[in-house]
């Protein structure tokens, strides 16, 4: 097979890495990639917003299966594009992608189906956002920009003054852009938050192994929230009880709700969880993997990706045995000092090569190029590096181990990814 990958971060690396695997496959592509997927995929220089070129290298190359990692192209509506020229992709079309290109849409639906998730209400006008929250809200509340925002449009506002000057951000400066059109504002959850990747054929959903991200900048979640800056699984608070509940009460009926909206989905479905003292309740949507959430979860997985992209699109997914090995795994991402503000790019990365020798542990491309001959910082997040370990504490040992492997200047990471282990 010919597969093609869409996107150019960690997560499409490691689906790269994944993809490299099958044995069904002769040939990656990757547009645009980067310089670490390059190691397994010729990266083609076409963005993943032009949908109209890309379906045209897939139709001349004769692409087998195109994988969409990125939010945008999938909102955006590629796979309805690919479809219409007869091409085979893995992901939810335009109006399933909603689920994530929406929050005032997935709010919605969760309060249709039942599908536990915190009290909110949506807004179209900022008057009347700001009279909500004189009148009726309690704090901290949390406003969301409903469309897409680079996972910057949410605001945590712990005063009456806090949230009045976030609905200006969203709605009046448009900070988030058209994002910001319309806002959900919503009851703040405390608990653990948990990551779940699933797959999706339409009507069968099957669940990978959990995951927690560690969204803030900074040691002990301080600072400005970024794409992620690290990752462990599986989550030793997603037990087995939460397990079930979570696939009874939320999972399956979410797959149901898009059936019945005439929006059936088919793709990944990353339901971000916050475990609450109420149960676990849904945060959000995504509808694509995580990042670095993939980073993590690929590594452990047994079964051969290719064949469950083939059974979603094909609507087989419950003949797939999904197995995960018994075991854990963490990633550190080595990003640009200053990252999500302001950072400087173009340094020289050493030390990539130990990588490729030592089994159970990998460099996950985020933000690099190749320059000269060199592979150089091009990104805020830069790298993720993952080791898997027999548990939790063995793979953290071994992540912050392999972190000092790679040096470039202006290296910055947190310390404490994982932390949470210890208190489980
Ligand atoms: N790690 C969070 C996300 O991928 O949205």
């Amino acid at each position: 097979m010919k597969v093609l990958i869409v996107g150019s971060g960690g997560r499409e690396h490691a689906l790269a890495w994944k993809i490299a695997q099958s044995p069904r496959v002769d040939k990656i592509y990757c547009a645009p990639g980067n310089a670490g997927i390059a190691n397994y995929a010729e990266c083609v220089d076409i963005k993943a917003m032009e949908f109209d070129k890309l379906a045209a290298f897939a139709k001349d190359k004769a692409i087998d299966l195109t994988v969409v990692g990125m939010d945008d192209p999938l909102v955006g509506g590629i796979v309805d594009v690919f479809e219409t020229q007869g091409l085979r992709v893995f992901g939810p079309r335009k109006n399933a992608a909603i689920l994530e290109g929406s929050k005032a849409f997935s709010k919605d639906l969760m309060k249709k189906y039942n599908i536990p998730t915190a009290a909110y209400e949506n807004f179209d006008d900022p008057q009347e956002a700001l009279h909500y929250l004189e009148t009726e809200a309690n704090f901290p509340i949390v406003l969301k920009a409903d469309g897409l925002a680079l996972g910057k449009g949410v605001l945590i506002c712990n005063t009456l003054e806090e949230a009045k000057a976030g609905v200006r951000t969203i709605m009046e400066d448009k900070q988030f852009g058209s994002a910001g059109n319309r806002m959900v504002i919503e009851q703040f959850m405390t608990g653990r938050e948990v990551s779940v990747l699933t797959f999706v054929d339409g009507k069968t959903i099957k669940s990978m192994t959990s995951a927690q991200d560690h969204k803030r900048a900074g040691d002990g979640d301080t600072g400005l929230n970024t794409g992620g800056m690290g990752t462990f699984s599986p989550s030793p608070f997603y037990t087995k009880e939460v397990e079930e509940f979570c696939e009874q009460k939320i999972f399956q009926p979410t797959v149901d709700a898009m059936a019945k909206e005439d929006r059936e989905f088919k793709g990944i479905i990353f339901f971000g969880l916050m475990l609450t003292e109420n149960g676990p309740k849904v945060l959000e949507y995504n509808a694509r993997f995580g990042d670095p959430e993939t980073q993590v979860v690929l590594p452990r997985m047994k079964t051969d990706i290719v064949d469950v992209f083939e059974a979603c699109i094909d609507g087989t997914l419950d003949q797939i045995d999904l197995e995960f090995e018994d075991n854990a795994a963490v990633c550190v991402v080595l990003a640009s000092e200053g990252y999500p503000v302001k950072y400087e790019k173009g340094y020289e990365i050493r030390g990539l090569e130990k990588f490729k020798e030592t089994d159970g542990y990998y460099v996950f491309h985020a933000g690099s190029a190749l320059r000269d001959g060199k592979i150089v910082t091009n990104g805020g997040r830069v790298l993720g590096v993952t080791a898997k370990g027999q548990d939790l504490k063995a793979a953290r040992e071994n992540a912050y181990k392999a972190v000092e492997w790679v040096d470039f200047d202006n290296k910055y990471f947190r310390h404490d990814i994982g932390k949470a282990i210890d208190e489980a």
